[in-house]
């Protein structure tokens, strides 16, 4: 038996952005499709540890992800990616932290390029966390940046991330806000990338056109995103069963009388109907869930296991 282990460096050095964006929309494709077995994520100590898991059926490969999750550290999540395959001696093993980092950004990237208006280029992101430049990366592969905002409760991680970002992102103009109420008043894409407990801006603050991605939320006790804000667009969620679990925006949302369940649409589901008409203001929100995970194995073990 081989294990290949691979971290941070040999992953970025291996996959870009826009692989994984590849990879991650044909995941969700194949969801719809019925071709992978997901359960719902085990959370253990109220979402401390997270185990995910996901096979599928057309390859006989499984994913395996186990997760620490603890905002008083840094890097918040840490944790390892396992991918297998039925029939092969060998096996990968991978940083979760960064499959995460990566994933969470492809998903984003999958929605705004489905969701976003095609000359949509002003980004607001709130959050400078260990999420946030891959959010950003996601973002710009799929509509090219003019101007980016970030707003972090920690203003000297928002000015950090800005100063990061600024080699891979020439000619953009990079700003921070002191609040995300003023940060998301003119863009044209918003991602949402903290761990709160309650909405970060009123829905008035919101132009009229707009795309709004939200990561953040994973429990039913965390928000990112107001009630109004959900009743007044399409919501895309990336898994019906995952959404109504954990994501404490749709739950309180759905509980409120603000949407219906009916009312959410599964990432999968509409990527197999082209051409759809969303509306003016469009909702991602994503807990992250196993499938993506599998993606970025798959492509790996592609590159690493021959
Ligand atoms: N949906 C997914 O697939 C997915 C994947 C990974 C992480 N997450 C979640 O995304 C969130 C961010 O993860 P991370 O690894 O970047 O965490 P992190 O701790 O590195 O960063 C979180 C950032 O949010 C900021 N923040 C918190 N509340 C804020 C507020 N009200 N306004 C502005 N900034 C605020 C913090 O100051 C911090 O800089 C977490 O809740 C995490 O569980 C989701």
């Amino acid at each position: 038996m081989t294990t290949i282990t691979l971290g941070e460096r040999e992953i970025r050095e291996t996959v870009t952005m826009r692989e994984a964006i590849d990879a991650v929309r044909r995941g969700f494709i194949d969801l719809a499709a019925g071709e992978f077995e997901m359960p719902t994520r085990t959370a253990l100590r109220d979402g401390r540890f997270l185990v995910m898991s996901a096979h599928h059926r057309s390859t006989a490969s499984a994913m395996t992800k186990t997760l620490s999750v603890d905002f008083d550290r840094k890097p918040a999540i840490t944790g390892t990616v396992v991918w297998s395959e039925t029939g092969r001696p060998d096996h990968l093993v991978a940083d979760a932290a960064v499959v995460t980092t990566l994933r969470a950004g492809a998903a984003v990237g999958v929605a705004t390029d489905l969701l976003a208006a095609p000359d949509a280029g002003r980004l607001a992101l709130i959050g400078a966390g260990a999420q946030a430049p891959d959010q950003v990366r996601a973002v710009h592969a799929v509509r090219r940046l003019r101007q980016l905002t970030v707003v972090d409760a920690d203003p000297r991680r928002a000015h950090a991330l800005v100063e990061a970002l600024k080699p891979e992102l020439p000619g953009v103009e990079l700003l921070t806000a002191a609040d995300a109420e003023s940060a998301v008043r003119r863009a044209e894409i918003v991602c949402c990338a903290t761990n709160a407990t309650s909405p970060l801006f009123p829905e008035s603050a919101l132009p009229a056109q707009v795309h709004v991605n939200a990561i953040g939320a994973y429990r039913p006790t965390m928000r990112e995103l107001p009630d109004e804000l959900l009743a007044d667009s399409t919501v895309v969620i990336d898994e019906l069963g995952a959404a109504l679990e954990e994501s404490g925006e749709i739950i309180h949302a759905v509980e409120a009388g603000a949407i219906s369940r009916d009312a959410l649409t599964e990432l999968g589901a509409a990527l197999t109907v082209p051409d759809t008409e969303y509306g003016k203001r469009t909702v991602f929100k994503t807990v992250g869930v196993a499938v993506q995970d599998w993606a970025i194995a798959h492509l790996l073990a592609g590159k690493f296991l021959t």
